[in-house]
C-alpha cells in the first residue's frame, strides 16, 4: 500500500508554545483517515504543518514518498494535495459558477458539470454570490472548488462544522464518492460518529499527542473506547451521540 501522506515525528509550535509532540500519521492511497479530538487538541496545526502553512520544527512529512516538511504550501498543493481550510473561504462577491472558474487545475474527474451533477443545489444557485449563500452551500462551494483542481489527496478540516444534520449527511456523501474516485482523504472532525462511518482509519489527538490510532470501525464500535480516549472531551462526545 503507498503512503499519500506520511508525517513522522512532528513537533509544531506556536512562539513558545509547544502545540504538537511527535505526531505521526499515515493516510494511505485510496483511503479514508480521519483525526478527532477536541477542540484545541491540535488537528488544525497537524493539516496546516502538512500543507507548510506553519512549518514543523522538527520532523519530517512525505508527500508520496518526496520530502515536503520544507516546502512552501504552493509546492505541497503541486505535489496534489488539496485543503479545504477551517471555516469556508468563498470569494463573497463572485457568483457560484465565477466562484467554480477560478481553480485552474490539472485534468482529472472532477470538472464543473461532475461539480454540479455532484453538488444540484449548487447547480441552482450559480447565478447566487457566495455571500448569498447559506453555511451549507458555501461549504459545498469550498469542497467544489478543491475538487477542482484534481488533488490526490484532500484534506477537509471540519467539513461538517455548524452544519444542519441534513446537511451534513450530504457533506460526508461527497467524501464517499471521492473515495470511490480512488482520492485519498483526511479528514479532521469532531462529529466523531459520522466520520468513523466513513473512514478507513482513525487517528486520536489530544493535548498535540496521538493517543490511538486503528481501524474506524473498531474504534465506532467500541463505546468504552472512545469514552476512555477522549477523556476531558467526554461530553462532547456524548453531546454528539445525543444528536
Ligand atoms: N495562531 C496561533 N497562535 C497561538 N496558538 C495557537 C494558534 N492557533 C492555534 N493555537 C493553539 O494551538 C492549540 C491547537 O489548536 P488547533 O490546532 O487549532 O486545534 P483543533 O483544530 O484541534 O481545535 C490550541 O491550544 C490553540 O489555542
Ligand atoms: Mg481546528
Amino acid at each position: 500500500m503507498t503512503n499519500a501522506i506520511e508525517v513522522s515525528g512532528l513537533n509544531t509550535f506556536y512562539g513558545k508554545s509547544h502545540i504538537l509532540h511527535d505526531v505521526s500519521i499515515v493516510a494511505e492511497e485510496g483511503s479514508v483517515t480521519t483525526l478527532l479530538g477536541r477542540n484545541g487538541a491540535g488537528k488544525t496545526t497537524t493539516m496546516r504543518s502538512i500543507m507548510g502553512l506553519t512549518p514543523a520544527r522538527s520532523g519530517t512529512v512525505k508527500v508520496f514518498g518526496t520530502d515536503s516538511v520544507k516546502l512552501a504550501p504552493y509546492r505541497v498543493a503541486r505535489l496534489g494535495v488539496g485543503y479545504v481550510p477551517e471555516g469556508r473561504r468563498v470569494f463573497p462577491n463572485l457568483t457560484v459558477e465565477d466562484n467554480l472558474k477560478v481553480p485552474q487545475g490539472a485534468k482529472g474527474p472532477f470538472d464543473i458539470p461532475r461539480i454540479y451533477s455532484l453538488f444540484p443545489r449548487l447547480e441552482q444557485r450559480k447565478m447566487n454570490r457566495g455571500r448569498q449563500l447559506s453555511g451549507g452551500e458555501q461549504e459545498m462551494l469550498s469542497i467544489a472548488r478543491a475538487l477542482l483542481l484534481n488533488p490526490k489527496v484532500l484534506i477537509l478540516d471540519e467539513p461538517s462544522q455548524g452544519l444542519a444534520p441534513l446537511i451534513v449527511r450530504d457533506v460526508f456523501k461527497i467524501v464517499s464518492s471521492m473515495k470511490q474516485e480512488g482520492m485519498t482523504v483526511l479528514l479532521v472532525e469532531q462529529n466523531v460518529r459520522m466520520a468513523l462511518e466513513v473512514a478507513d482509519t482513525a487517528y486520536v489527538l489530544d493535548h498535540g499527542v496521538v493517543v490511538h490510532k486503528g481501524p474506524a470501525a473498531a474504534l465506532a464500535a467500541d463505546e468504552n473506547l472512545i469514552q476512555s480516549l477522549a477523556g476531558a472531551s467526554a461530553e462532547e462526545w456524548d453531546l454528539d451521540k445525543a444528536h
